[in-house]
């Protein structure tokens, strides 16, 4: 008995001391819900990036070996920019949505 809640209390501590690094570091797009950025991405911008590569998959552009964005707010103007340029018709909302999910998914800037 004496064993077991000694080795709860140590799981529960462990658990507060890898959670703490996550809650410091606030997600550069915090507003953005990478859910609706996933769908908006897939709607407006996917097939353009798919149409680039021969095997028709254009997230390889934002892998590492591909991708030119080097920041959070250089990732940011870029999607403005993109949504501007090809007419999406997106508010500031919804490019925080698409570049939280590009983070969250590929980038992982701070
Ligand atoms: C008609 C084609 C086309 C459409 C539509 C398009 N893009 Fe792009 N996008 C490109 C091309 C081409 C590049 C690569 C340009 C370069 O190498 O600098 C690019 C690059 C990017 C990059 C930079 C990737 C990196 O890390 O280097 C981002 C981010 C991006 N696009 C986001 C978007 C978003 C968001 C949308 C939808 C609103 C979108 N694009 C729609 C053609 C398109």
């Amino acid at each position: 008995m004496e064993s077991m809640l000694r080795s709860a209390v140590r799981r529960a501590l462990a658990a507060v001391v890898l959670a703490a690094p996550l809650a410091v570091c606030a997600n550069p797009f915090a507003k953005g819900d990478p859910s609706e950025g996933s769908k908006l991405h897939a709607k407006s911008c996917a097939s353009c990036h798919d149409s680039m590569y021969n095997d028709r998959n254009g997230l390889q552009l934002y892998s590492a070996d591909h991708r030119k964005m080097t920041s959070a707010s250089f990732l940011r103007q870029r999607v403005e920019a993109c949504a501007s340029r090809f007419n999406v018709g997106w508010f500031d909302e919804e490019v925080d949505h698409v570049s939280r999910w590009l983070n969250d998914e590929f980038y992982r800037f701070r």
